[in-house]
């Protein structure tokens, strides 16, 4: 089994953010998933992290994420490690200590990193206290003091992971997506989700030269830093970058369509002096119609239909543009994740 040049090419590094890597970096990375893709098709054996261990600290519940990072690592030959936040005393950033029940992130990563080979940690919502920003800010710290990388597995600002199995979809169906018209927008769900898969989505599609459209109504803002990270990335990829506040608008002959659920960030910091769910949730309760159904996919150049799942069926979307064989590749994002998580393990974990 000859070894790849991927393996161990980005070896230490940390993957918290797409915008972090440069495009070539992530061509490379999605075509090392497209070739680990193949094996794991072709039943090519691709043990190459035998022996490593990755360390899976999940503060929020996951059914794809977690799977796929721990199928991906064993077919790599290494092992997952688990760590529920709750077993452990909760790895906690320096002003929220309690003794004995909390123990400091600085040495949470210190000791892990004499255990294994790298940490991936999923951080946001109550497990950040919905301030926006200090899930990012608790992977960074495990970042500063491990000296095994560390992966992000969604924190409250992005979501990097998803947005490579995105592309690599993407990918497969517009091998040259430059030009090509991708809708980040709004729609519906009754829950409260984080900002880090809208954010991560336009940046990966201006990094790609797309024309990217993010709809939302007002209030459904994405941060500042992100829209101006995104407005760079479209001048200098050659791509576009545009908000509009109009579903319907923004559809009109698409090719990429990604209806996804978001929380209005004004109702809780840094935004917001307090927490304030109900707000939030009674604010949201009034965009039920932000939903895609086949109407709004008629609107659409033959669209692609995304979504990140877990998809709220009958709020974000209907059974029958989820389901939609033609052009829903719901499930491919889904399957591409074991795909790139283990390009990016190979790379970084690799020696
Ligand atoms: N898309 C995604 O991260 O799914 P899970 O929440 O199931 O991990």
């Amino acid at each position: 089994m000859p070894t790849p040049s991927y393996v161990g090419s980005m070896a230490g590094q940390d993957f918290l953010n797409t915008n972090d890597y440069s495009q070539d970096e992530i061509v490379s990375i999605l075509r090392a998933a497209g070739d680990l893709r193949s094996d794991f098709r072709n039943k090519v054996q691709t043990q190459y992290l035998s022996g490593k261990t990755l360390f899976m600290l999940f503060y929020n519940r996951s059914l794809r994420t977690r799977n796929s990072f721990e199928a991906g690592i064993y077919q790599l030959g290494g092992h997952a490690h688990f760590l529920s936040p709750s077993d452990v005393y909760t790895p906690t950033l320096p002003e929220d200590m309690v003794p004995y029940q909390t123990e400091a992130i600085a040495d949470v990563g210190r000791v892990l990193s004499r255990y294994g080979d790298a940490i991936a940690i999923r951080v946001y919502g109550d497990a950040a206290k919905w301030v926006i920003g200090r899930g990012h800010r608790i992977i960074q710290e495990f970042a500063r003091w491990s000296s095994i990388p560390v992966l992000n597995m969604e924190d409250d600002v992005f979501h990097p992971f998803q947005a490579l199995a995105d592309m690599r979809a993407i990918l497969d169906v517009a091998p040259k997506p430059k030009g090509k018209k991708f809708v980040v927008s709004y729609a519906y769900s009754g829950g409260l989700k984080p900002l880090a898969v809208p954010q991560s989505c336009v940046l990966i599609g201006t990094q790609f030269g797309m024309d990217v459209v993010l709809a939302h109504p007002k209030g459904f803002d994405l941060e500042d830093h992100v829209i101006k990270a995104a407005k760079e990335n479209a001048n200098k990829y050659g791509g576009s970058f545009e908000v509009v506040n109009d579903m319907k608008e923004a559809f009109k002959d698409a090719d990429f369509v990604y209806p996804k659920a978001w929380s209005p960030k004004t109702f809780v910091p840094p935004y917001n002096k307090a927490v304030d769910k109900d707000g939030a949730s009674a604010y949201q309760n009034s965009f039920k119609d932000w939903k895609c159904t086949q109407e709004m996919m008629d609107l659409t150049y033959k669209a692609k239909y995304m979504h990140c799942g877990p998809v709220d069926r009958g709020q974000e979307a209907t059974d029958d543009v989820v389901d939609n064989d033609a052009y829903s590749v719901y499930f491919e994002q889904a399957e591409n994740r074991l795909h790139v998580q283990k390009a990016v393990m190979a790379m970084v974990m690799g020696a």
